[in-house]
């Protein structure tokens, strides 16, 4: 018999993983506790936007006509434990409020909730980022609450994937991660994840710690490598170099490689800047605290690039104070292919130069809604051109492709000012110039 799964939180992570599983040929039931979720999930809708993943939810979910109806929603914890053999945990573990540890509530709920339902043999997955030690007591926790006692195992198996790219890099993994107790447990991921590791993913078994570890170390070297570029861009600048042929060079070295070296204003999003801070947090607690002191400095090393744009926008407007400038921003997303604005840094200039008295308006192609609801205050526009019109400056803060293939002379028409500030190196200077704009990049020279 076929293994049944179900997903246990319907976010980026959850939703994908539910589709992607229902893609593999499993029967899946996904749960959430928000009942809006489960009801655009049943019509097919993604609560977010994520290139392809309509479509795959669309292929499989019941009901929908011609689908495979391999995919279900519920809100119901005895379903949930009555239908899986296997339940993957995909709830999110966010920043705690005014600390730098990470908020485990919704992963302990979650397991709590799904534990006193089982009564027959399970085996319970967790994908969320956690701190390390969390595999081990929550496993403590589901044997005391399962009435199937020890037939309910745990395994740790962390998910890699990256916004916009959610689906691809789940049905492609570039390697599946198992912390495991017993064989049986790696027996039965290794079920779950045969067509993957038949396409040649790596499947590497582990121990809990390792497990939980790998997510966190994962992030953190990310992190490093983007402030690692950005230190090197703030020393470029001072020095008069060029922090793009840096990268391009030091990248061919296959030892560096050359991703994750585009320096701009930093890395945001939900995942790597609270990672860092909850991976130092616990790294306290272990009094290993010593060993992760330089993602103190990898974190201020990012937060500062937000502060350096807005001090670049000053500069290029002559000095002084914003007052009565008209700021274009384009891009208000954490990264392009993403309406995710969660700790966008696109959003923190766009909102640090209107709270100094900027007349700023922000365009971007999908974060337009959230970003609104963020930042009510901001100033928005429908388009590229429309934000652009009559301003200053025209800052360009997530590097969309829309943006990419704007024509700088149709758009030279309507500016006050050519002036372009490229906050993520992503623009061709050549172009823009010979349109007559000023460009500017971050650790770049000014011409
Ligand atoms: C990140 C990791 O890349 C995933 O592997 C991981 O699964 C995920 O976090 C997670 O923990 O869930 P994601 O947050 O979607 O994925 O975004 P990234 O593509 O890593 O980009 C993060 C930030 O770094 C963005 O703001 C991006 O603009 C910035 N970035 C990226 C740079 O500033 N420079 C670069 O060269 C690359």
């Amino acid at each position: 018999m076929a293994l049944k799964i179900t997903v246990i939180g319907t976010g980026y992570l959850g939703a994908t993983h539910a589709a992607a599983m229902a893609e593999l040929g499993f029967e899946v039931l996904g749960l959430d506790v928000v009942p809006e979720k489960i009801e655009m999930l049943t019509r097919g809708e993604v609560p977010m936007y994520e290139p392809g993943l309509e479509d795959l939810l669309r292929k499989h979910v019941a009901g929908i006509e011609g689908s495979t109806g391999r995919l279900r929603f519920t809100m119901d914890w005895a379903e949930v434990a009555e239908f899986g053999d296997v339940h993957f945990v995909c709830v999110n573990t966010p920043q705690k409020h005014g600390e730098y540890a990470c908020d485990m509530s919704y992963v302990d709920a979650a397991v709590e909730s799904l534990a006193k339902h089982l009564g027959k043999p399970a085996l319970v997955v967790g994908k969320s980022t956690v701190p390390v030690g969390s595999a081990e007591r929550l496993a403590a926790r589901i044997l005391e609450l399962a009435p199937a006692g020890g037939e309910v195992e745990l395994a740790w198996n962390p998910e890699f994937l990256r916004e916009g790219f959610a689906v691809q890099d789940t049905l492609h993994p570039d390697r599946i991660v198992v912390g495991v107790c017993s064989d049986r447990a790696e027996k039965t991921l290794r079920e779950v994840y045969a067509t993957p590791v038949g396409q040649g993913s790596p499947f590497v078994v582990t121990d809990f710690p390792t497990a939980e570890l790998v997510k966190t170390a994962a992030n953190s070297f990310l992190a490093t490598k983007i402030s690692f570029i950005n230190a090197m861009a703030e020393v470029c600048e001072a020095a008069g170099g060029d922090v793009a042929k840096l990268a391009e060079a030091i990248g061919y070295d296959e030892r560096i490689g050359s991703k994750f070296l585009r320096a701009g204003i930093g890395f945001g999003g939900g995942c790597l800047p609270k990672d860092i801070r909850a991976f130092m947090a616990r790294a306290g607690e272990l009094g290993a605290d010593q060993a992760l002191t330089f993602l103190r400095e990898i974190d201020s090393i990012n937060m500062r690039r937000r502060g350096q744009m807005v001090e670049m926008t000053r500069e290029a407007l002559g000095g002084g104070s914003f007052l009565g400038k008209r700021v274009a921003v384009l891009g208000a997303t954490f990264k392009p292919d993403s309406d995710d604005v969660r700790d966008s840094p696109a959003l923190n200039v766009a909102g640090q130069i209107h709270l100094q008295g900027g007349q700023v308006t922000v365009y971007d192609p999908k974060g337009m809604d959230n970003a609104r609801r963020l930042f009510p205050t901001l100033g928005y526009a429908e388009s590229a051109e429309a934000a652009v019109r009559g301003a200053d400056v025209v800052l360009h803060l997530t590097e969309w492709r829309e943006f990419r293939e704007l024509d700088p002379a149709a758009l030279g028409e309507l500016a006050g000012t050519r002036l372009i500030l490229d906050g993520r190196n992503a623009l061709d200077p050549v172009l823009w110039r010979k349109a007559g704009w000023t460009y500017r990049a971050m650790g770049r020279p000014a011409a």
